[in-house]
């Protein structure tokens, strides 16, 4: 039996813009009333052009900002950031990875202390503790013992990115929210960030919602796909029949846009890397 570990009911956001010096106060509808369910273990992936809504979506979804309204459900729990009284432990279970993770690492921060200060703040393990689980989480995600006392700038990109998926997997969160995860790296390292991923997922029954504005990527990692449009959800279902039968002419145009060489190239990859 599957088991729902994210739900959005009619989750809608407006932004109230205040008047500048051309324009009058506006009201922006950055989301207009999306429904969607994950179930443990799967990914949802949220495609669509800049501005349609996706991030604000995520933030909606990490419980970093609250929807105007609608309904957020969390491992069965309702949330509602707008009305208080978030726990700590319900914000544990949600944890989300940016796209550009240098922007979120402390340039002062050993890499050890970016993943232990997680358990630091929200748990009361001693320091040895909190050490040995650093250690076992960067092999998790194929950094060795000895990046433990580096600073985030000695580090590539794909790197950053391993550290900042391993720093949000710290407190074991229910919910992983990527946010284009992958878009600032190399080809050949957004394969490599992909694939572990996908490792972790099968691991730890992880559940993703997967932001991204490329399709291969998608095809990739999707279970199920949201095709965002201008704050609504234009196409939203199983992966194989958003991408066999897209209803909307938005969809179409998108992935008429997509050339499948990129689709086939990036599979071809993904599988020479695991038989390696
Ligand atoms: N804090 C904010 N205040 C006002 N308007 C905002 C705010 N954040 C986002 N918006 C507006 O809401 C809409 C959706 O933005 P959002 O960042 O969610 O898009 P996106 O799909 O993530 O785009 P991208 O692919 O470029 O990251 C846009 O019109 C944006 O200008
Ligand atoms: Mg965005």
């Amino acid at each position: 039996m599957s088991t729902t570990v994210l739900e959005g009911k009619n989750i809608v956001r407006d932004y109230h813009i205040g008047g500048g010096l051309f324009t009058g106060p506006r009201t922006v509808h950055a989301v207009k009333g999306v429904s969607f369910t994950v179930d443990k273990g799967k990914t949802l992936a949220i495609v669509g052009e800049s501005g349609c809504g996706k991030s604000t979506l995520a933030r909606i979804i990490t419980l970093i900002d609250p929807a105007t309204s609608g309904e957020l459900f969390i491992d069965g729990n309702k949330v509602d950031i707008a009305k208080g009284g978030l726990t700590k432990e319900m914000r544990r279970k949600v944890q989300i990875v940016f796209q550009n993770p240098y922007g979120s690492l402390n340039p002062r921060q050993k890499i050890g202390d970016v993943l232990g200060e997680p358990l630091l703040i929200n748990t009361d393990k001693p320091a040895a503790e909190r050490r040995d689980l650093a250690m076992k989480m960067l092999k998790k995600v194929g950094l060795g013992h000895e990046h433990y006392n580096r600073y985030p700038h000695m580090f590539s990109g794909g790197q950053r990115q391993r550290i900042a998926i391993a720093r949000a997997l710290m407190l074991n969160p229910s919910l992983l929210v990527l946010d284009e995860p992958v878009s600032a790296l190399d080809l050949s390292v957004q394969a490599q960030v992909l694939n572990l991923l996908a490792d972790l997922q099968d691991e730890f029954q992880l559940t993703y919602v997967f932001i991204s504005h490329d399709l291969s990527v998608v095809r990739y990692i999707a279970d199920d796909v949201m095709v965002m449009y201008f704050g609504e959800a234009v196409e939203y279902g199983p992966r194989d029949e958003v991408f066999a039968d897209p209803k909307h002419s938005y969809t179409r145009t998108l992935f008429a846009a997509t050339p499948r060489a990129d689709v086939a190239s990036i599979k071809a990859r993904l599988a020479k890397k695991k038989a390696a």
